[in-house]
């Protein structure tokens, strides 16, 4: 067995265990990557080796089930045109698709990986990360290929916008996207998503590359109801998606469809925050008793942030989420909509992935938002190296660490 890790001195443990669910004065033992033991620190078990959390709150790792992490360039300067007036459009992406496939492997992967860890460092544990901006057989293929060696949660996004060289032939590209594409994609992915939407891919070519992949044994994903209303989230209910991604615009109609599906309702509000449009409309969903789970959407246009802890604090000071509601979404709801029963929560037998805040409780995310507040993140029991980890903190947990992660800790 390997050395066991009791983090003692808790101030408040988000567990997650039976909905919203948190301990105070609370221990975790973590063994062999997982979750072992909860409780009451005073009857706490005898561990390897001993973290005191000082009163500080630990909580689950995130869970982002929604990213678009495989791109080269940037487009801060639309960002800064939309902001002084210009309406967000859906073509900006073809501005990616262009820079995706010029750039080499190398700088995909650089970027990827810079990402991956900016994610990482802000306490997301578990990520989603979809292929979208190559578009054509050979670069699909190598964004999935790159996506599956940071991640298992690997989508497959060929239906993301009809790329140029296709224009007027939309039939055409779906047939590519059904063919193919998904028979140079499928090995690397796990998921397929399509943009359900005005201007990019209607219903029936939605649910036909829904069906294809499917047939391939990928499991659905959708862009549902982002830029207007439209039939996204029933598309998603017919192809027995776990999650409808966006749902900024719902009639009630989809508000029934989202519940007895049932569908999670994947909310992403930096997407909101960084096209003006309205925030999707949170209170109503729980209200009529939804799943909601957050998300980053981290991509180059509409939402270039990878924080789930400023997606918490959009959640609850525009969305109407309680502190718990937002952080439930952004662990466990993110988990339902990865169909993950691992991860997302602390029970006994869980991943060891869990955030120590550097804050007594949870509702410092929003409560002190944009403020860095990550202390230590553990992945799979192991502490995670990144710069917020205090050589203090490192040096206390250094018997839990790989050889590589103490000698850094110690080199701080
Ligand atoms: O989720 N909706 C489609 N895709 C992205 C936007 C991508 C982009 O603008 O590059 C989204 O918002
Ligand atoms: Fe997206």
């Amino acid at each position: 067995m390997a050395p066991s890790t009791l983090i003692t001195g808790i101030g408040e443990l988000v567990t997650n265990t039976d909905g919203w669910t948190a301990l105070t004065d609370a221990a975790l033992v973590i063994q062999d990557g997982t979750v072992a033991w909860t409780g009451p620190a005073g009857q706490a078990p005898a561990a390897d080796s001993v973290v005191d959390a000082g009163g500080r709150a630990v909580l689950p790792g995130f869970v982002d089930s929604h990213a678009h992490l495989v791109f080269a360039g940037e487009r801060s300067a639309e960002f800064a045109a939309r902001m002084a007036g210009r309406p967000y459009q859906a073509g900006g992406i073809l501005t990616t698709v262009a820079a995706t496939r010029a750039a080499s492997d190398g700088a995909l992967r650089a970027n990827l990986r810079r990402l991956a860890a900016e994610m990482l460092a802000q306490g997301t544990t578990t990520f989603e990360c979809k292929s979208g901006y190559g578009l054509t057989v050979p670069d699909e293929a190598r964004s999935l290929a790159l996506a599956a060696e940071v991640t298992g949660e690997v989508t497959y996004l060929g239906a993301h916008v009809v790329p140029p060289e296709f224009a007027g032939d939309v039939p055409g590209y779906v047939d590519l996207v059904c063919g193919d594409m998904l028979d140079a994609c499928a090995p690397n992915a796990r998921w397929i998503d399509v943009f359900c939407e005005d201007g990019a891919f209607g219903a029936d070519e939605a649910a036909a590359v829904l069906a294809a992949g499917r047939a391939r044994g990928l499991a659905p994903r959708i862009h549902a109801n982002q830029l207007g209303p439209g039939p996204g989230i029933r598309v998603a209910a017919q192809a027995g998606a776990p999650a409808a991604d966006h749902c900024t615009y719902t009639t009630d109609e989809d508000l029934d469809t989202i519940v007895s599906a049932p569908l999670v309702a994947t909310l992403l509000p930096g997407a909101e925050f960084g096209t003006r449009h309205p925030y999707p409309d949170a209170r109503r969903l729980l209200d009529a008793g939804a799943t909601v789970a957050l998300a980053t959407d981290c991509n180059p246009g509409s939402s270039f942030t990878s924080s789930m802890a400023f997606c918490i604090a959009l959640a609850v000071r525009d969305m109407r989420m309680t502190t718990q509601e937002a952080v439930w979404a952004a662990t466990a709801g993110g988990a339902r909509a990865l169909r993950r029963s691992d991860v997302g929560h602390l029970g006994v037998g869980a991943r060891a992935d869990l955030i120590l805040l550097d804050a007594p409780s949870h509702a410092y995310l929003a409560y002190r938002p944009g403020v860095p507040q990550i202390a230590a993140v553990w992945q799979s029991g192991h502490p995670t190296r990144h710069p917020s980890c205090s050589r203090e903190f490192l040096l206390s947990v250094r018997g839990t660490c790989s050889e590589e992660q103490s000698r850094w800790a110690i080199n701080q």
